[in-house]
């Protein structure tokens, strides 16, 4: 009968079986998926998997060191930290429609991968973290009608162009399967546990224009309401929550002044696969806790707003 012990012996054979003494390259983003990807290759093939983190900029507070430390001295995988936040934010500079803020993002992502795997001597594969489900996805909606809110950002048509065959060991998983081989495996439960991040990152919790300035009050603002909620047990019933900075400043008062200072929406939604999703009824009093504590704690931020919309007719992220 069918373990995950099992499984995993099984999928790291097919690897050595499929990869021989290559090399394979992964795109590291520090999701679920491609973190469990990269593990299992990793015991399968050793050293002949580089992984690239590549680093935009637009990452949420400590992310890219908390990633690249834990695979690189945690798991000893070879992790290629890819610096190139001047690139990303340079060519987002006055960039203020979503849609095109979210093909420059994806655009360059690829350009850097590329850059970046070209210095790889001598690699034939790709490891992506692709599960089940999103191979049913892109069957059925082949073919279909289909309207697109909004374009995702992944490295799809990236092999092709290449010429790098791929490796898909998660490809018969659904996602809780994912979780269990990545225990297995020895990821860490609070690496296993956390929530969905967009591959545009913080670009599109930012709407409008992107400035450096924004950004890091951004990523201050969600670090303390991150740790509200793990403060008050609610991390794990909630699937995905994160801070909104607003493009609009508002007035306030702070001690005997005036204040003229940004406006940011918390985020916090339940659902199954985020095709829909509920806001998370919160209680009041967590709400007035850490909207005091944003502001106190965070310069920049004189007002807080809960964002009460459910998916549809919101969409989760704000871009
Ligand atoms: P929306 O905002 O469309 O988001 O309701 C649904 C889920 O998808 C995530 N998301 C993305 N993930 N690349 C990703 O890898 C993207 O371009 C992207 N856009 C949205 C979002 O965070 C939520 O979990």
């Amino acid at each position: 009968d069918w373990t995950m012990e099992a499984y995993r012996e099984q999928a790291i054979q097919q690897i050595r079986d499929k990869v021989g003494d290559k090399r394979v390259i992964c795109a590291l983003s520090g999701g679920v998926d491609s973190s469990v990807a990269a593990a299992l290759i990793h015991e399968a093939v050793g050293d002949q998997l580089t992984c690239v983190f590549v680093d935009h900029g637009l990452l949420r507070l400590n992310e890219a060191q908390e990633v690249v430390g834990m695979f690189r001295d945690h798991m000893n995988l070879q992790v290629i930290h890819a610096q190139e936040q001047e690139l990303f934010l340079g060519k987002l500079e006055g960039v203020s429609d979503p849609e095109t803020k979210r093909k420059i993002i994806g655009g360059l992502f690829i350009d850097v991968f590329q850059k970046y795997a070209d210095g790889i001597e001598g690699a034939e594969f790709l490891a992506q973290g692709t599960l089940y489900p999103d191979v049913i996805e892109s069957v059925s909606f082949s073919g279909g009608p289909s309207v697109t809110i909004k374009s995702h950002h992944n490295v799809g048509g990236l092999p092709e162009k290449m010429g790098l065959k791929l490796v898909e060991p998660l490809r018969e998983l659904f996602k809780d399967e994912v979780r269990a081989l990545g225990r297995e495996l020895g990821l860490p439960d609070s690496f296993i546990g956390r929530h969905p991040f967009p591959g545009p990152g913080l670009a599109i919790r930012c709407p409008g224009e992107i400035s450096r300035e924004k950004l890091e009050i951004l990523r201050k603002a969600d670090a303390v309401y991150i740790d509200q909620i793990r403060k008050h047990g609610l991390y794990d019933e909630i699937w995905q929550a994160f801070v909104a900075i607003l493009p609009v400043r508002t007035v306030g008062v702070m001690g005997d002044g005036r204040t003229y200072d940004y406006a940011c929406a918390l985020r916090a939604v339940t659902s199954v696969d985020g095709m829909t999703a509920d806001y998370y009824p919160f209680s009041h009093d967590f709400l007035g806790e850490t909207a005091t504590r944003i502001i106190n704690e965070v310069k920049g931020i004189n007002r807080v707003t809960y964002d009460v919309t459910s998916k549809p007719p919101g969409t989760i992220e704000w871009e």
